[in-house]
C-alpha cells in the first residue's frame, strides 16, 4: 500500500529553482508548466458563440436572443441550476461535425494552456435521448482527438460518463450501445445531479465496466457527503474521485485518500461558480495538498465557469497566498501521476515539467 511518503518530490536542483522563483514570475510558471487535464466535460466547453453558430447551422431554436443574453444566464446557485442550462446548450449538437468542432475548439485552448494530456468526459445520454446515435457522438469527438495528437501535441482520450439522475438500467443500455466503439474510450465515469443519486445506485454497471478493462472514475463529494466518496471507493472501486472536496468533513477519509494516493480532480472555478465555496480564498485546495493528497487542478465546464485550465491555475494561486512555486510543481506532478497513461509518457512529461521550472526560474 503506498503511503504519503510516495508523494513525488522535486530533485534538489529543481527544488532550489522553485524556492528562488520570485512571486511576480509565478503567473508565467503557471501558464507554461506542462499539465494534464483530467476533469473536463466536453459539452461544458461549448462556448455561447459556438452554441449560436451551431444553432444556426442546424436550424435549432434557442430560448435566448443573443450570445450576451445567454451568457447573462450563467449565474448559478448550485449544481442543478447549472445542469439545466448545460443540457439546454447541448441541444444544438446533432451531427458528427458538431461534436468534432466542439472538441477541436477545446483542444486548441488546452494546447495553448500547456495541457499535454487530456482525459475528456462525454455524456452520451444527453445526445441519445434526443435521437443522436452514440456512434455519431464518438466519431466526431474521436476525429478531433486524433487531429490533436498529430497537430497540437496534446495526447487525449475519452471517458464515457453515465448521467446519475437516470437509472442504472439506462446506464447499462448506454454501455452496451458504446461497445462497438470500445477502442475509442478508456474509461467510465459518473456525473450530473449528485444529491439523492449515490454511487451505490451504479454498483453493477461499474463492475461490468471494470470487467471490460475500462478505467473507473466518479464524481463524488462535490455537493454530496463524504459517504458518497467512500461508496465510490468501496463499491465502484474508482481509480480517481472527481471533485471530492467535501472529504474535508471527514478527517479519517482524508487520511485514507492520502494513504492511498487516491487522486482528486479538483475544479476551483467550478466550485466557486456553483457555490461549493463562497469565494476562492476559502477553497480547501491548500489543506488537501498539505494533507498529502494527490489533488489536481481542472476546468470542469470552462465555457460556463469563467475559464480554461490556466485561468483556474491563475485565479486559484492569486486568491490563495499559501500556494507558491512548490505547489505549482506538486500540482503538475500530481496531474501526470493521476493520468491514465503509460509510465514512459508520464516520465517524459515529468521531465518537461522540471525543464520548464529551470527555464522560468533562470
Ligand atoms: N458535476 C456534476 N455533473 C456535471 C458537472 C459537474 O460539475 N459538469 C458537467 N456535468
Ligand atoms: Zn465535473
Amino acid at each position: 500500500m503506498p503511503d504519503i511518503h510516495t508523494r513525488p518530490h522535486p530533485d534538489a536542483t529543481v527544488a532550489a529553482a522553485l524556492d528562488r522563483l520570485p512571486r511576480e514570475r509565478l503567473p508565467e510558471l503557471l501558464r507554461r508548466i506542462p499539465k494534464a487535464e483530467l476533469h473536463i466535460h466536453i459539452e461544458g466547453s461549448l462556448e455561447p458563440e459556438l452554441i449560436f453558430s451551431l444553432a444556426a447551422r442546424n436550424g435549432v431554436a434557442l430560448p435566448y436572443d443573443s450570445v450576451e443574453a445567454l451568457r447573462a444566464a450563467y449565474a448559478f446557485s448550485d449544481l442543478q441550476s447549472f445542469l439545466d442550462i448545460y443540457y439546454a446548450g447541448a441541444s444544438v449538437l446533432l451531427h458528427e461535425a458538431d461534436f468534432h468542432d466542439m472538441a477541436w475548439a477545446y483542444l486548441q485552448r488546452a494546447a495553448a494552456d500547456g495541457v499535454r494530456r487530456a482525459e475528456i468526459f462525454f455524456d452520451p445520454q444527453t445526445h441519445t435521448e434526443r435521437g443522436v446515435p452514440i456512434g455519431t457522438v464518438i466519431a466526431g469527438l474521436s476525429a478531433a482527438l486524433t487531429k490533436a495528437r498529430a497537430e497540437l501535441g496534446v495526447d487525449a482520450d475519452l471517458i464515457l460518463c453515465f448521467l446519475r439522475h437516470l437509472s442504472e438500467e439506462a446506464a447499462f443500455e448506454t454501455l452496451d450501445a458504446a461497445l462497438p466503439y470500445r477502442d475509442h474510450f478508456i474509461g467510465i465515469g459518473l456525473d450530473s445531479s449528485e444529491r439523492g443519486h449515490p454511487p451505490s445506485k451504479f454498483e453493477r454497471v461499474f463492475a461490468r465496466g471494470r470487467a471490460l478493462g475500462l478505467h473507473v472514475v466518479a464524481h463524488a463529494g462535490e455537493e454530496g457527503p463524504p459517504a458518497y466518496i467512500i461508496e465510490a471507493l468501496d463499491l465502484l472501486q474508482t481509480e480517481r474521485i472527481d471533485h471530492g472536496v467535501r472529504c474535508v468533513d471527514d478527517p479519517a477519509l482524508v487520511a485514507r485518500l492520502a494513504a492511498e494516493r487516491m487522486p482528486l480532480t479538483v475544479c476551483p472555478l467550478s466550485n466557486v461558480k456553483l457555490c461549493v465555496y463562497p469565494t476562492m480564498a476559502e477553497h480547501k485546495l491548500p489543506a488537501l495538498l498539505d494533507a498529502g493528497l494527490c489533488a489536481t487542478i481542472n476546468s470542469d465546464d470552462p465555457a460556463y465557469f469563467g475559464g480554461y485550465m490556466n485561468q483556474n491555475w491563475l485565479d486559484t494561486f492569486a486568491a490563495l497566498p499559501q500556494l507558491g512555486a512548490r505547489e505549482a510543481w506538486q500540482l503538475a506532478a500530481n496531474s501526470f501521476e493521476a493520468a491514465f497513461a503509460d509510465a514512459d509518457r508520464k516520465a517524459a512529461w515529468r521531465a518537461e515539467v522540471d525543464r520548464v521550472v529551470l527555464e522560468v526560474a533562470g
